[in-house]
């Protein structure tokens, strides 16, 4: 049986820490610090301006994170320094297995959705850059109703754009917040556990399946 497969984008297929090289050559060794607040403060961002019903873009939600976490960790930078960094986030890398699984499960007859917090063409040109734009049949963002994952309005609004049912639909995601916000309304979850240190949030859901690296998704899937 195929499935509908909606791909997180940035922590699961993109590498968000892909910004530490060139921010350490601007802050040094509060480089990986500053990369993780970085990340942590701009999904913090999405979650407050979600309940707010504050909507703004997710790269709006980047910069002003990227200023916050420079601010935590007493560093500056440039106002030069900064677009570079907000420049390489609009291009960050794409996990060493990302292109083979998703041949891989495009060649299974899976359908492949990207479906993210960042705009449609913020979304299509990371994956443009990371060379694997090519393997989806399309990309959903949370942009097009202006919510942020995970309001369950839109894991409804992926279901409309694709025509999907939320039975035969499995979100991928390393982010357990994700997970829950998907299996809290019927779909199933293969949660991606890229380090073994990080464990998943004990609430009422669980995934439906779990790996460790992408390619493992095409046996952990029903085929
Ligand atoms: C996304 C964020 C949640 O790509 O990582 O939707």
């Amino acid at each position: 049986m195929t499935a509908t497969l909606a791909f997180d984008i940035y922590g699961t297929l993109i590498d968000t820490q892909g910004v530490v090289e060139e921010l350490s050559t601007m802050v040094g060794e509060a480089a990986a610090q500053v990369s993780r607040s970085w990340r942590d403060k701009q999904l913090e961002y999405a979650f407050r301006r979600g309940l707010m019903g504050r909507y703004q873009p997710f790269s709006d939600c980047t910069s002003q994170a990227l200023d916050y976490a420079l601010a935590l960790h007493q560093c500056s930078v440039t106002a030069r320094q900064r677009q570079q960094l907000l420049d390489r986030y609009r291009r960050l890398p794409a996990f060493s297995d990302a292109a083979s699984a998703l041949q891989q499960l495009g060649h299974a007859g899976h359908r492949l959705w990207a479906f993210s917090n960042g705009q449609a063409a913020a979304v299509e040109t990371l994956l443009a850059s990371a060379g694997v734009l090519d393997t989806f049949d399309g990309i959903v963002s949370v942009d097009e109703i202006g919510r942020f994952k995970p309001d369950p309005a839109v894991y409804a609004h992926f279901l409309k754009r694709t025509a999907a049912t939320a039975e035969s639909t499995w979100l991928v995601s390393s982010n357990p917040f994700d997970v829950l916000g998907a299996r809290s309304v019927g779909w199933q979850a293969a949660w991606v556990q890229r380090s073994a240190a990080v464990p998943f949030d004990d609430w009422e859901w669980s995934p439906t399946v779990t790996v460790e690296r992408l390619d493992q998704l095409v046996t952990a899937l029903p085929g």
